[in-house]
C-alpha cells in the first residue's frame, strides 16, 4: 500500500509544486519496470503544466488478444502504481487523478506532486524491489501459503478500489477451468499461448507479432478473435465515446 491523494475527475492539484525535471527519468525508469502484458510496455509520459500524464500508447495495443485493452490498462495501472512509490521517494504524497478527461480516453491518469510527507519504511521497502522484481514462469511449490499472505492481497486490492476473487473451495474449482478452458479454444489465444511459451523473460514480441497484432490479422491463428462482447463498463480507450 501507498499514500495517494486521489482527485475526482476534471480535478487538479492546487498545491502548484512545479515537477523537478532531473527527476523525471528516474520516475519513468521505475514505473517502465511494472508487469506488462506480452511486454508491450504500452504506456507513454507527457508533462503538461505541473502535472505528469500517463498516455495509453495505442500504438502497442495487441487487437487480436487483447481486444477492449483490458490488459493493456492493467498493464499501465501497473506502471501508475511504480510512478507513485517513485514520487513518494521525492518526499511527496502523489494526488492522482484517473482517467481525467472523458474527451481523451487515452489520458489515463494526471499526477501531481501533492502534500510534503516523508516516504515510510514499507513504502521503502516496496520500492527497493522493483527493479528485481519479474514474472514468475515456473511451476509453483506445493504446500501452504504463507500466513497472511491472501489477507494482505484482498487488502491491497481494497486499498486500490479492487476486489479480489478467491478461488479457494475445491467445489468453485470447476467454474474457472471452464473459463481457462474457453480463452484456450478462442480463435487468437493460440498465438498467445505460444508467445508465452517460446519467449524468456522480458523477451519484447517481435516486430512481425505486433503488425499482426496492429492489423488484426495474428498470422498464429486462424482469424482475429471478433470482440463480441464487452463487459459493461469498457470500451477502447482509444475510441472517444
Ligand atoms: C495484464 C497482463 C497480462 C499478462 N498475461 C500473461 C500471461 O497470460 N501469461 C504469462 O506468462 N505472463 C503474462 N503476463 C506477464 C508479462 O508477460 C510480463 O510482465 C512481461 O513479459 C515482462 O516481464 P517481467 O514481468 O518479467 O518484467 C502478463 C502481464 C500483464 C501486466
Amino acid at each position: 500500500m501507498t499514500e495517494i491523494i486521489r482527485l475526482r475527475q476534471g480535478q487538479s492539484w492546487p498545491g502548484g509544486i512545479p515537477l523537478p525535471l532531473e527527476e523525471l527519468p528516474a520516475l519513468v525508469a521505475t514505473a517502465g519496470r511494472a508487469p506488462s502484458v506480452l511486454n508491450t510496455q504500452p504506456w507513454q509520459f507527457r508533462v503538461s503544466g505541473h502535472a505528469l500524464e500517463m498516455h495509453a500508447d495505442v500504438r502497442r495495443g495487441l487487437r487480436v488478444l487483447d481486444p477492449v485493452g483490458r490488459e493493456m490498462l492493467i498493464s499501465c495501472g501497473a506502471a501508475l502504481y511504480g510512478l507513485r512509490l517513485a514520487v513518494r521517494q521525492l518526499g511527496y504524497v502523489p494526488a492522482v487523478g484517473l482517467l481525467p478527461d472523458p474527451g481523451r480516453p487515452g489520458l489515463l491518469a494526471r499526477l501531481y506532486l501533492g502534500t510534503e510527507s516523508p516516504i515510510t519504511p514499507a513504502e521503502q521497502d516496496l520500492l527497493a524491489v522493483v527493479p528485481h522484481r519479474y514474472t514468475h514462469r515456473g511451476p509453483f511449490s506445493p504446500g501452504p501459503l504463507p500466513a497472511g499472505l491472501l489477507t494482505g492481497l484482498r487488502q491491497d486490492a481494497a486499498a486500490e478500489g479492487a476486489a479480489l476473487a478467491m478461488v479457494d473451495e475445491p467445489a468453485a474449482y470447476p467454474r474457472p477451468a471452464r473459463l481457462a478452458g474457453t480463452a484456450r479454444a478462442l480463435p487468437g489465444s493460440i498465438g498467445k499461448s505460444a508467445f508465452y511459451g517460446h519467449h524468456p523473460r522480458s523477451t519484447p514480441p517481435s516486430r512481425a507479432f505486433l503488425r499482426g497484432q496492429a492489423s488484426g490479422s495474428d498470422s498464429s491463428s486462424q482469424a482475429p478473435a471478433p470482440c463480441r462482447v464487452r463487459p459493461a463498463g469498457w470500451r477502447r480507450y482509444d475510441e472517444v465515446p
